[in-house]
């Protein structure tokens, strides 16, 4: 589904990514770990397309086309979803505007009918329940104000909403409690864990990983994949720390 070889990538000028290769079928979720650093939030920025962010080497390509060669808008509508470590905030845009916009673009985009307000609303609210996100929150101004859990869990109703075959999520569980963490990643799992979808979970902690059963858990350090593992490999890198797992 999604194949990434050989991948550099700079900004302004600077290596980060230096020949990071990594393939994600269908039905597989897979967990990105590493130091601060290492160049995880740059391979997610790098898929979603951000500006600023230049592939000097390498490919990648999303069910075969070349994803390098599409637009961020493109991507999306072709199902990459990218969640966000600092989610960003919109005043003066309400989060049922934005994500009924963020929806019917991308629907229209792949030449499907865009949703009326009506039917909107009635998917905007069954996925909130499921990520128990109260509904006045989504009639609020996009994240302005939210919690940081409150911002990730929106997230999730976002990515419930535009209903991704590829989710890259980056730290979702940092700046959750106990109780928001479990409703995130159950989340993850009604939306993601799907035969036909896939997930790249990017994280500092066991904990996530605990709801969300990674297939394969992969160290990435200096801007490349170090070492890869079953869902173990997060159990030992929390036990034993990262210079002690990548020595090894
Ligand atoms: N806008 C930027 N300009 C220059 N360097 C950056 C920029 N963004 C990130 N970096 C550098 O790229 C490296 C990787 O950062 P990042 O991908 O955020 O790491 P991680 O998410 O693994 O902690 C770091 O050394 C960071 O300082
Ligand atoms: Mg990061």
């Amino acid at each position: 589904m999604l194949k990434i070889e050989n991948l550099h990538a700079e900004i302004d000028g600077k290596e980060i990514l230096k020949g990071l290769s990594l393939e994600v079928n269908a039905g597989e979720v897979h967990a990105i770990m590493g130091p601060n650093g290492a160049g995880k939030s740059t391979l997610a920025y790098v898929l979603g397309g951000r500006p600023g962010y230049d592939v000097t080497q390498g490919s990648v390509t999303f069910d075969g086309k070349d994803l390098m060669d599409m637009e961020p808008h493109e991507r999306a509508a072709a199902g990459m979803f990218l969640g966000f470590q600092y989610p960003v905030e919109i005043p003066g845009v309400s989060n049922v505007q934005f994500l009924r916009e963020a929806l019917n673009s991308q629907r229209r985009e792949r030449g499907e009918e865009p949703l009326s307000g009506g039917e909107f609303l009635k998917l905007a609210k069954e996925k909130a329940g499921l990520l128990k996100l109260d509904m006045e929150m989504l009639k609020r101004n996009v994240n302005v104000g939210f919690s940081g859990g409150e911002k990730k869990r929106n997230e999730m109703v976002q990515m419930g909403i535009l209903d991704p075959a590829f989710a890259v999520l980056d730290e979702t569980d940092s700046g959750l409690d106990i109780d928001a963490l479990k409703v995130v990643g159950e989340g993850i799992n009604a939306i993601m864990r799907q035969p036909e979808k896939a997930a790249l979970l990017i994280t500092h902690y066991q904990r996530l990983l605990d709801y969300v059963q990674p297939d394969f858990v992969h160290i990435l350090s200096a801007g490349r994949i170090v070492k890869t593992g079953g869902a173990d490999l997060a159990k030992k890198l929390e036990a034993d720390g990262y210079d002690e797992v990548m020595a090894a």
